[in-house]
């Protein structure tokens, strides 16, 4: 933790790395914790105590009593499955509105947003991305046209501009002969979770944490989706559409570059990738499929199961570089607690020719491996690095070596207890 800073936690690799677990561990640390990109598209699991919450939109700091947590203007925010999740939150005995802040720069995603996102895939024929479905691309679209709505604007006037915003958007859909859609339900509960929003802190939230931070408080910015999922460094068009790496912390929270302290980056302990896209080390045999029953890799969001491999040393690398990362995080460990030996891709290659740094596009590239032994010990009950076995210190002190940043946090299983500070 930096006093005065803000650190970010940014997923390096394709999301679903363990954010929201982590988040949730650091955030006692921290006076504030903010998201600064995507929406609902994430799914960030925390669980403790017996309890499991999956978070879309609201930051993972939130479980934390006494502490702020921001939805930055970076994000976009659909009001009415922000009313769901926060009501769940509450329901569990959580008080939210005094301390749950929302950005008025952040961008609403409208039911018409979600219709234009399966519109706009289903147009894809063979090439689409794959999407969660939430509305993402389109509402980032519209905010880089300057035709969006943003959160400040339902306290002014909102009606007129919503009806205007959603007759461009039937328009386009007639256009593209997309009609067989109905949104009145949704829309209903929609307008519903407009209402439920004023009631939060709706507020110039740059301005707070910038206040915050000259008041030599700290600041925690979580990622959301990952590095490989950039709008600019990710494995475009198979991407989400907002800038999930370190730069995004200064523009989705308002914060200078200056002000930016550690940058923890969080990886797997082997690869995954959810929606469409190349993925150099995709494993389509039993080993994959073995990864992805012990590590339950199915969508947090959508259920979709997730395609697995071993980690990627070329991926992880260029994320450290755009990024600047300081501090490793390496989740899942234990999900290789059983198997023999443990690849890592230490290079791409393609026609002959073998590359480290990340192309420009990694279609049709195959991987290259290194081999090292398993440590086939459990690791989910150890508490402390001195109980862990030969194999996986190896295991560890090789990525440190390969990606020349140390790695000071391992976690063995899903609970927040499961957390190994080195
Ligand atoms: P996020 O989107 O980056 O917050 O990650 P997700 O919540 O989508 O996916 C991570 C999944 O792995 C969740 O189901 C977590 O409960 C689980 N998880 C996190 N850390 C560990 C770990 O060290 N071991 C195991 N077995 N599961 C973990
Ligand atoms: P967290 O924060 C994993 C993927 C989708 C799709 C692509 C674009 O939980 O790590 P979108 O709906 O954003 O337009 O979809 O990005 N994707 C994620 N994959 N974790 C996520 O978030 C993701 N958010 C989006 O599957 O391939
Ligand atoms: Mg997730």
């Amino acid at each position: 933790m930096s006093k005065g800073k803000v650190d970010a936690l940014l997923g390096i690799v394709f999301g679903d790395e363990g954010k929201g677990k982590v988040v949730d561990v650091f955030t006692p640390k921290y006076d504030i914790v903010a998201r600064f990109a995507g929406g609902p598209n994430a799914g960030h699991t925390i669980i403790f105590e017996g309890k499991k919450f999956v978070l879309r939109s609201i930051p993972s700091g939130i479980f934390a009593e006494d502490k702020v947590n921001i939805i930055g203007n970076g994000c976009v925010i659909a009001p009415d499955l922000f009313m769901a999740e926060a009501r769940e939150l509450e329901a569990a005995g959580y008080d939210l509105r005094s301390r749950l802040h929302i950005s008025k720069r952040a961008h609403l995603i409208l039911p018409t947003h979600r219709v234009l996102d399966r519109a706009y895939e289903a147009a894809k024929g063979k090439n689409k991305v794959g999407t969660t479905g939430k509305g993402i691309g389109p509402t980032y679209s519209e905010k880089a046209s300057r035709t969006g709505l943003r959160v400040g604007d339902i306290l002014d006037g909102f009606e007129t501009k919503y009806k205007t915003l959603k007759a461009r958007h039937e328009e386009i859909l007639r256009n593209l002969n997309y009609t067989d859609y109905d949104i009145t339900n949704e829309e209903k509960l929609w307008m519903e979770g407009v209402e439920y929003m004023r009631s939060f802190p709706l507020t110039d939230t740059e301005i707070e944490i910038n206040k915050a931070l000259r008041e030599g408080k700290s600041v925690l910015a979580e990622g959301a989706q990952g590095t490989m999922l950039d709008i600019d460094h990710g494995t475009y068009p198979f991407v989400s559409s907002s800038s999930t790496v370190c730069g995004g912390v200064c523009t989705g929270l308002g914060v200078a570059p200056n002000s930016i302290g550690e940058v923890f980056g969080i990886f797997k302990a082997y690869s995954t990738r959810v929606g469409s896209g190349p993925f150099p080390v995709e494993l389509f045999d039993e080993t994959g499929d073995k990864i992805r029953e012990i590590g339950h890799e199915y969508g947090a969001v959508t259920g979709r199961n997730r395609r697995c491999g071993w980690v990627d040393l070329v991926a992880l690398r260029y994320a450290i570089m755009v990024n600047g990362v300081t501090q490793l995080i390496m989740m899942k460990s234990d999900v290789l607690d059983t198997f023999p030996t443990i690849k890592v891709c230490v290079a791409y290659e393609k026609d002959g020719v073998r590359t480290t740094d990340m192309p420009f596009d990694t279609e049709g590239w195959q991987a290259v491996y290194e081999e090292l032994p398993g440590w086939q010990t459990e690791l989910t009950k150890m508490t402390s690095e001195a109980e862990f076995p030969q194999a996986f210190r190896n295991y560890v002190k090789y990525l440190e070596q390969q990606l020349e940043t140390p790695i000071t946090i391992l976690s063995v299983g899903p609970d927040r207890a499961q957390t190994i500070v080195r």
